[in-house]
């Protein structure tokens, strides 16, 4: 990994916060050290494509997690859903070099938490184009999520990666 690459990543750290007006959100918790992160998309029509307009990411994660997270939000945008889901977790933290074996679940985490945002957009518009999304439950901080997952059996849906 380039340690500078990931200095700058950090010291500059893009899209950082909650996105009250977003059409998607994802969270995602790893299995190998419990952190997590939590991403929201907004879609535009572009050139009569839907493509993601702008990203941002909450995040109790390491270092990497977070300089992951934050070259996401910014490689995505432009980028149709379809484009967005095929970007490995490679592909996503790329600028930072490879990670290493420690470390690799950090990338994946973070593409976790972008997969189940895009398709928790479509999900719940092919349900029933309702603003679900925005419910309590998920317009929360990440501190919130946390709290409900461990109390409540609400509609968080928390997906561990592998
Ligand atoms: S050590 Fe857990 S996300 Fe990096």
């Amino acid at each position: 990994m380039n340690e500078a690459a990931l200095q700058q990543a950090l010291t500059d750290t893009q899209n950082l916060g909650e996105m009250p007006d977003a059409d998607a959100v994802g969270t995602v918790g790893s299995p190998d050290c419990g952190d997590m992160v939590r991403m929201w998309i907004k879609y535009k029509e572009k050139d009569g494509r839907k493509v993601i307009d702008k990203a941002s990411f909450q995040s109790f994660g390491c270092q990497t997690a977070i300089a992951v997270a934050s070259i996401a939000t910014e490689l995505i945008r432009g980028k149709t859903k379809d484009e967005a889901l095929a970007m490995s977790a490679e592909e996503l933290s790329k600028p930072l070099g490879a990670l290493p074996p420690m470390k690799i679940h950090c990338g994946q985490m973070v593409e976790g938490a972008l997969r189940a945002a895009l398709e928790s957009e479509s999900r719940e518009k092919t349900a029933a184009e309702t603003d679900t999304l925005r419910s309590p439950d998920q317009s929360g901080t990440l501190a919130d999520a946390l709290n409900l997952a461990g109390k409540t059996q609400g509609r968080i849906k928390i997906v561990l990666t592998s």
